[in-house]
């Protein structure tokens, strides 16, 4: 289907005037000063120790594929020494503290993470793929933030639950993905800590490193030792940890997939369950959208951080009077952004986290174009080591399209159009998912009537992708249940008792 597809041959020279002017020399971020190490090893009872059988494995940088460290692979018998040592400081330390005093913690943990943020959203960079714009202005600060927002909470459990008795649950087992690895990390342990929980978490196989340094800082806090513990490895890791008889929470950020593995796998025990799957939110355009505003918002909603963001706009709904002008006006936009180096602070996209994510992408993009969308995909040289997806989007593509109902999770937008809001409401809500979703209008009225109607947990208007500790994130249907951040983040990590 060559002949449907608007994929353009890299110029030899930029094509247009306004490509010309913006010509970007190279402003790599220094990492000299960020302290990487050769190995890393589990994080239990306070100490970094190897694993019990000695295995590691490799993390790389997606960018270069080259191996940045040999992380220690926690087994069963390290799962049974961290769960073990998280309910020791449940139940000798961690349970007794005042809340003011988990709060001194808390707060104790956010201050070193503002202090080590540049070094930390390196990490994060060279670990991930992410563009370091991206780590350093929006990850880290977010992080810093929730633990921030969470130590306030500490000791004022009573206002955050008037008129009830509450008490923590014991022993939290985390299993969190790649696409934001401190800040889901970030997530799960300020809400649970604060609320008086010990935790183990497991990150992800691709990204463990700046949970490793994250570690670290709760030693240079004095944490009591179990109080956080960290198990890198990959999925059988995740399995057994969730498994654990002894675990009292579980919570879980990753695919629709391993979610409901999870859910079976817990099925019948007294364990509390948060899951954060995926999703295939749509962004709409309605008629009077503010257009220049919008491009911008469509493009935060899809290109940001490679599109590796389950809450990513991956469908655009727009109305059909614009959709000529919007589709014009993207192509032109989309051209500008820069895919390269995430290290360099000129980049939009970095990196592909990983090579099977990259085939998937691919996989997802050659099926767009087989059940005859229309891909347009600007010209743009990749570097040759690394994985990397340049900015597409498909128009003409409709409901049944596996690309409008399948995540991608990567920087591909497909374009569907309406003509009637009902008919918006109709397609947006035409998916399994239920995370996100976008509204663009000048009219408030509009947004509150589209917004109740929405089958989705978060609703922006007139932006996309906006993050606030305060503010509570979460799914409706096979996205999952439960809410982090906010008031609502906390009762997951709490039994309320009358
Ligand atoms: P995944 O769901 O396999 O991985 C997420 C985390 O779960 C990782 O830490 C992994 O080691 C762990 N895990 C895997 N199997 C497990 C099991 N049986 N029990 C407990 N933990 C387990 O996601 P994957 O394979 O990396 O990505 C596949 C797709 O999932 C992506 O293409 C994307 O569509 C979606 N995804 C969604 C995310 C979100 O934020 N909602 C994050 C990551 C992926
Ligand atoms: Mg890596």
């Amino acid at each position: 289907m060559a002949t449907r597809t608007k994929r353009e041959k890299p110029a030899a020279a930029p094509e247009s005037p306004r490509a010309q002017r913006f010509v970007y020399a190279p402003a790599p971020e220094s990492a000299d000063h960020v302290r990487r190490l050769e190995r890393y090893d589990l994080f239990v009872d306070g100490k970094f120790r190897p694993a019990s059988s000695g295995k590691r494995f490799a993390t790389v940088n997606p960018a270069t594929e080259e191996t940045l460290a040999e992380v220690a692979e926690a087994g069963a018998k390290d799962v049974e020494l961290a769960v073990q040592s998280a309910r020791k400081a449940y139940e000798k330390t961690w349970s007794k503290l005042s809340g003011a005093e988990r709060g001194r913690y808390l707060f104790r943990i956010a201050r070193l993470i503002q202090e080590q943020s540049r070094e930390l959203a390196i990490l994060e960079t060279q670990d991930g793929g992410k563009p370091i714009v991206e780590s350093r202005d929006v990850d880290l600060p977010l992080v810093a933030a929730h633990f921030f927002y969470y130590a306030g909470w500490a000791d004022k459990l009573e206002h955050a639950f008037p008129g009830r008795r509450v008490r923590s649950l014991g022993v939290a087992a985390q299993v969190i993905p790649w696409n934001f690895p401190l800040l889901m990390a970030a997530w799960k342990i300020a809400p649970a800590l604060a609320a008086g929980n010990t935790v183990v978490l497991k990150p992800a196989e691709t990204t463990p490193l700046t949970a490793l340094h994250l570690a670290r800082i709760c030693q240079e806090a004095e944490l009591p030792p179990g109080v956080v513990n960290v198990l890198p490895g990959a999925g059988e890791t995740g399995a057994a940890l969730v498994a654990h008889k002894d675990v009292n929470k579980v919570a879980f950020t990753g695919s629709t997939e391993v979610g409901k593995q999870i859910q079976r796998a817990i099925a019948g025990s007294s364990k509390r369950l948060t899951l954060e799957l995926g999703g295939k939110a749509a962004n709409i355009l309605l008629e009077d959208a503010p257009l220049d505003q919008a491009i911008e918002g469509i493009v935060n909603g899809i290109y940001f951080n490679q599109g590796h963001v389950c809450c990513a706009g991956s469908r655009l709904l727009v109305h059909e009077s614009i959709l000529e002008e919007v589709q014009r006006r993207l192509e032109r936009r989309v051209k500008t952004l820069r895919v390269g180096d995430p290290l360099d602070k000129n980049t939009d996209i970095g990196a592909i986290n990983s090579k099977p994510q990259l085939e998937k992408i691919r996989a997802l993009v050659q099926s767009g174009v087989d059940e005859g969308a229309v891909l347009h995909q600007p010209a743009c040289e990749l570097p040759r080591a690394g994985y990397w997806h340049p900015p597409a989007f498909f128009s003409g593509v409709t409901t049944s399209h596996r690309i409008a109902q399948e995540e991608i999770f990567g920087p591909v937008l497909a374009i569907l159009s309406f003509r009637t809001e009902a008919e918006a409401i109709a397609k947006a809500n035409n998916t399994t998912y239920g995370l996100s979703a976008g509204i663009w209008t000048r009219k408030g009225s509009k947004v509150f009537e589209m917004a109740s109607k929405l089958r989705a947990g978060v609703v922006w208007a007139n932006t996309y992708n906006r993050f606030d500790p305060a503010s509570p994130f979460g799914g409706m249907k096979e996205s999952g249940f439960g809410r982090e951040g906010g008031l609502h983040g906390l009762a997951p990590y709490v039994e309320v008792l009358s």
